[in-house]
C-alpha cells in the first residue's frame, strides 16, 4: 500500500491530542489535498471529515498509528460532500462510532452505502451542541451553513483551541507549493480566493461566521483542504473573509449581466 506522508500532532497536553492525519504522496504532486483530523482524548478518538472511499485505507493506517479503531467514539461529517463522507459505510463497519452530521443530510447518507441510521445523530439548525470528552473538554459545533453547504458545521476543540472549519479556509495550492501551515496569509490569497468567491453563499454569511469564530479566539484554523492557519494568519484570514464579496453578491458576474 502507498505509504503517503505521516501525520503531525498539532496539540498534545498528555491527555488530549489534535492530530493531522497526513496525506497521500499526491500532496507533493499538486492534487487537491483533503485533510483528515483525529482528536484523541484519554485514549478515546473522534474523527473529523475522514473522507471518501479512495482514501479509506490510508486514513485507517494513519488513525491506527495513534489509537485502535475500536476506541473511535465519534465521527463528525461537517457536510454532505463525497470528499467528506462517502466512506461512511466503511467507517461504520470498522468502528463502533456514532456519526454526527447536519439534519439536512441524514437522508442522503444511505446513498453512500448501507448505513445504520440508528448510529447517525442529526444536528439541527440552531443547535447549541457540544460533545463532552472524557477529560472534561468539549467539542463545540459551530454553525457554518451556506459556507458552502446549506447545512454545515465546524468543530471547535475547546482544549487545543483549534477550529476545524470544514471547507472554510480551503486553499488549492499549485504543484510544489503545498504546505501544512499557513503563517503568512497574504501570499496564499490567490490560492484561497477562487473557492471562497464562488462557493460561499454571500458576504452576509461570511461575516456572520467570522464574527462567531472571532469570539472563540482559535489558536489555529484547520480546514478540510489546503493548510492550517496559525499565528497572525488566523486573524488575517478572518479579516479578509469578513469583507469578501462572494456568492450571490457576484450574481451578475456568475450569470452574466
Ligand atoms: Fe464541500
Ligand atoms: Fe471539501
Amino acid at each position: 500500500m502507498e505509504q503517503g506522508i505521516e501525520g503531525k500532532t498539532l496539540y498534545d497536553d498528555g491527555d488530549h491530542k489534535f492530530i493531522w492525519l497526513g496525506a497521500d504522496d499526491d500532496f507533493r504532486k499538486g492534487v487537491v489535498q483533503t485533510m483528515q483530523y483525529l482528536i484523541v482524548d484519554k485514549n478515546k478518538g473522534w474523527l473529523l471529515d475522514p473522507g471518501g472511499v479512495h482514501l479509506f485505507a490510508r486514513v485507517v493506517a494513519g488513525v491506527s498509528r495513534y489509537i485502535s479503531l475500536d476506541r473511535i467514539e465519534g465521527i463528525v461529517f461537517s457536510h454532505q460532500d463525497p470528499d467528506v463522507s462517502s466512506g461512511i459505510a466503511l467507517w461504520l463497519g470498522v468502528t463502533k462510532a456514532k456519526v454526527y452530521i447536519s439534519s439536512l443530510w441524514t437522508r442522503f447518507l444511505p446513498h453512500f452505502g448501507i448505513v445504520d441510521l440508528s448510529r447517525v445523530s442529526a444536528i439541527e439548525d440552531c443547535a447549541d451542541r457540544a460533545l463532552p470528552l472524557p477529560s472534561g473538554a468539549r467539542l463545540r459545533f459551530v454553525p457554518t451553513h451556506f459556507m458552502h453547504s446549506p447545512g454545515a458545521w465546524s468543530v471547535f476543540d475547546e482544549k487545543s483551541r483549534i477550529l476545524f472549519s470544514s471547507d472554510v479556509g480551503a486553499a488549492i495550492f499549485p504543484e510544489g507549493g503545498e504546505r501544512l501551515f499557513i503563517d503568512d496569509f497574504a501570499p496564499v490569497i490567490p490560492f484561497v480566493e477562487g473557492f471562497h468567491k464562488r462557493y460561499i453563499a454571500a458576504n452576509a454569511v461570511a461575516r456572520r461566521w467570522t464574527e462567531a469564530v472571532r469570539r472563540l479566539d482559535p489558536e489555529m484554523i484547520a480546514p478540510q483542504h489546503g493548510g492550517v492557519y496559525r499565528g497572525p494568519a488566523v486573524g488575517a484570514f478572518l479579516a479578509w473573509l469578513s469583507s469578501l464579496r462572494c456568492g450571490v453578491d457576484l450574481i451578475d458576474e456568475i450569470y452574466g449581466a
